[in-house]
């Protein structure tokens, strides 16, 4: 029987045409990476909290940032998309880009999702720390599932301008001429996104200081999101290797303006932790953030989250390469997404790497095939090639029947 709902934390979500997620992914759901005090991305969370606890100390005894770390991750496709201005047609939207509950709602594709909520709750600052979903290639770098940093901050005339006399002269918003440039959008003045600009940047810095050290070599990138204008990548130089490690920019006035805080000016970054990790503690692949072999987990337990920890290889278990070859369903819209979710589903942390090798089309049958490499390997033991078989006849198996291919 194929269920008719999805239950999690205690909502219902009833099955239709645009429901894609599959048990494997819901099970991820429960791991909160990020609350388990010793996995590497918990430390990592905790050096970013840190940093942002002293760099903007409050005069209460609570600190300015609120920390949001248990937010759902089920949300609403107007949470996840509209509520932050990402167009209707936006590509981002794809079902093969994300993991739909149903129609209305999917796994939350970035903590961006809750800015404006939380925003509309009355608050000016804060970080969101959460797991979040993508279908995605397969390999050392990617997982379905990973964990973003967000943070917001909102400010007042006398946030962006702490001199008194300067706030008297200085405005927010224009008053006449309302033209958007590459620099800033159309409502802002010139010298409130100057300010909120350097503040940004100046604390980025200063975080990724924190995390690599003083030494480390950064450089912006402009880019654009639907979200902020203007929008910047930071990028860090490890190795000789530039790394993009965050988003951020200028938050959209009309989101503020929508959640109640018309009057200010904000601004936004997110960070994904698992990069930021993998390169600290020179961790060689992402499957290993999920892993529950005492090898892997005995590394990370320290009080310390800044102990200086080298991952040392629990020891390199042989892969297995199995390849699964087939004709693609007639005049129907196979996509390699499906196929990587299904690979998955059926072999959860076992699959290392999944890569297309060959396609061709076949001028006689007039169809396509598709020949895929599956790098089967176990982080904790052995794989065998036995084992490795047995999984991949399941792979065919359901690939012929849930995506209608014809194995060759
Ligand atoms: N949500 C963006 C992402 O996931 C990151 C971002 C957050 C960019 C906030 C700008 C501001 O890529």
């Amino acid at each position: 029987v194929t269920p008719t709902a999805t239950i999690l934390n205690g909502k219902t979500y009833p099955v239709d045409e645009y429901t894609n997620v599959n048990p494997k992914i819901l099970s991820y759901t429960c791991r909160k990476l990020h609350l388990q005090k010793y996995n590497p991305l918990c430390h990592v969370k905790r050096r970013i909290i840190d940093f942002i606890y002293k760099e903007f100390p409050s005069r209460t005894r609570s600190p300015l940032f609120s920390v949001f770390d248990d937010l759902d991750p089920a949300v609403s496709v107007e949470q996840n998309f509209d509520s932050i201005l990402i167009p209707k047609d936006h590509p981002s939207r794809k079902k093969s880009d994300n993991y739909y509950l149903n129609n209305n709602h999917l796994l939350r594709a970035h903590t961006s999702s809750h800015q404006a909520e939380l925003i509309r709750s009355g608050l000016n600052n804060f970080l969101v720390v959460g797991d979040v979903y993508r279908r995605d290639e397969i390999d050392k770098t990617h997982f379905p599932a990973f964990h973003q940093v967000e943070a917001v901050r909102l400010c007042g005339l006398h946030d962006v301008f702490r001199d008194e006399n300067i706030a008297r002269e200085l405005k927010l918003f224009e008053t006449g001429k309302c033209v958007r440039t590459p620099e800033k959008q159309e409502t802002h003045t010139v010298d409130a996104v100057m300010m909120m600009t350097s503040a940004l940047k100046t604390t980025l810095i200063k975080l990724v200081q924190h995390l690599f050290g003083k030494d480390v070599e950064t450089r912006w990138v402009e880019t654009f999101f639907p979200f902020t204008h203007p929008s910047w990548e930071l990028e860090v130089n490890y190795n000789g290797e530039w790394l993009e490690v965050l988003g951020c920019g200028i938050m959209e006035q009309s989101i503020l303006q929508n959640a109640g805080a018309g009057d200010k000016i904000g601004w936004a970054f997110g960070l994904g932790l698992e990069r930021l990790a993998m390169k600290l503690y020179q961790i060689p692949d992402i499957r290993l953030f999920w892993s529950v072999d005492s090898g892997v987990v005995h590394q990370f337990k320290v009080d310390d989250p800044y102990a200086p920890i080298i991952y040392k290889p629990v020891s390199q278990y042989p892969p297995c390469k199995n390849d699964i070859s087939f004709w693609l369903p007639e005049n129907s819209t196979f996509s390699s997404a499906d196929f990587y979710d299904l690979v998955r589903s059926i072999g959860g942390e076992l699959v290392e790497q999944v890569s297309l090798v060959d396609e061709f089309y076949h001028k006689k049958k007039q169809r396509w095939s598709h020949c895929y490499r599956i790098i089967y390997r176990d982080m904790s033991k052995t794989l065998t090639q036995e084992e490795a078989n047995v999984i991949h006849a399941a792979v065919e198996q359901a690939a012929a029947k849930n995506l209608r291919v014809d194995i060759r």
